[in-house]
């Protein structure tokens, strides 16, 4: 369905597990974008949310029906800069590799080292199209980076600024071996959703930053000799909680 709302959108939000739908957006109208690319993972749902026009899309589908790998990025990313959205919030579920970063903390990084493979990975992958190189040295945009630290101040959550995302094939776990390894990389926190996303921001010129939701101690990191899948959920839903707060103080800044 073409864009019927011309409102400029303030703001689009990928939600990661845990964050199927945007609590508190209102007055919502729901598009199904034709992308190039495919099917992006659902609707987009357009609200207003704390005096600003949000833009929604659950990354994995609506009922968590699409793993990391099988996600459409291309087509999601495309579906919000074509209802008009310029800067996307990236909310994703993380494993914690560095001590300070255990279940329920929240992290916007400011690097990331990409594990995955078999993704497109690029607008570029398309016969014919011009083959084009772009900067990537800071993946992601400073003053969204900025502005979200700020907002979560504001909302009364410590998060941490900055750190190295690790973007794994998932959908399994990681081996300790594998965070061992990625920890000598220097990444900080691991996640299967963060790449391709971050680089297809940036190849359409969207202004793009992550917000990472700790839900465990990646492998081998925390006390536990295995991760349970159940605890996961549980910090998950406490972080998620924390996410429409801190999108509320972003409106008010
Ligand atoms: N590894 C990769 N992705 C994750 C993890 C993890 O430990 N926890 C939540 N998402």
């Amino acid at each position: 369905m073409p864009h019927s709302n011309r409102t400029p959108i303030d703001l689009a939000v990928i939600g990661g597990s845990g964050l199927y739908k945007f609590p508190g957006l209102e007055n919502t109208t729901r598009h199904s974008v034709d992308t190039p690319y495919g099917p992006a993972s659902g609707d987009v749902v357009l609200g207003n949310f704390a005096g600003m026009r949000v833009a929604f899309l659950a990354r994995h589908g609506e009922s968590h029906s699409l793993p990391p790998h099988r996600v459409n990025y291309r087509a999601n990313v495309w579906a919000l800069h074509s209802l008009g959205a310029r800067r996307v919030i990236g909310v994703n579920a993380v494993g914690g590799i560095r001590a300070d970063m255990g279940p329920r903390v929240i992290v916007v990084p400011d690097q990331l080292i990409d594990y995955t493979h078999g993704r497109t990975t690029s607008y570029c992958d398309v016969d014919g199209a011009e083959v084009r190189h772009i900067d990537f040295s800071e993946p992601y945009t400073d003053s969204l980076r900025r502005r979200l630290l700020a907002a979560a101040r504001a909302a009364g959550v410590a998060a941490i600024d900055g750190g190295c995302y690790g973007a794994t094939q998932g959908p399994r776990l990681e081996t300790r071996a594998e965070i061992a390894r990625m920890k000598r990389d220097g990444c900080d926190l691991v996640g299967m959703t963060g790449m391709p996303e971050a680089v297809l921001a940036r190849e359409l010129g969207l202004e793009y930053a992550c917000l990472a939701l700790v839900a465990n101690f990646a492998a081998g990191c925390g006390d536990e000799a295995e991760i349970s899948i159940e605890e996961i959920f549980a910090h998950l839903a406490a972080a998620t909680a924390e996410v429409p707060r801190i999108l509320a103080e972003w409106a008010r800044a």
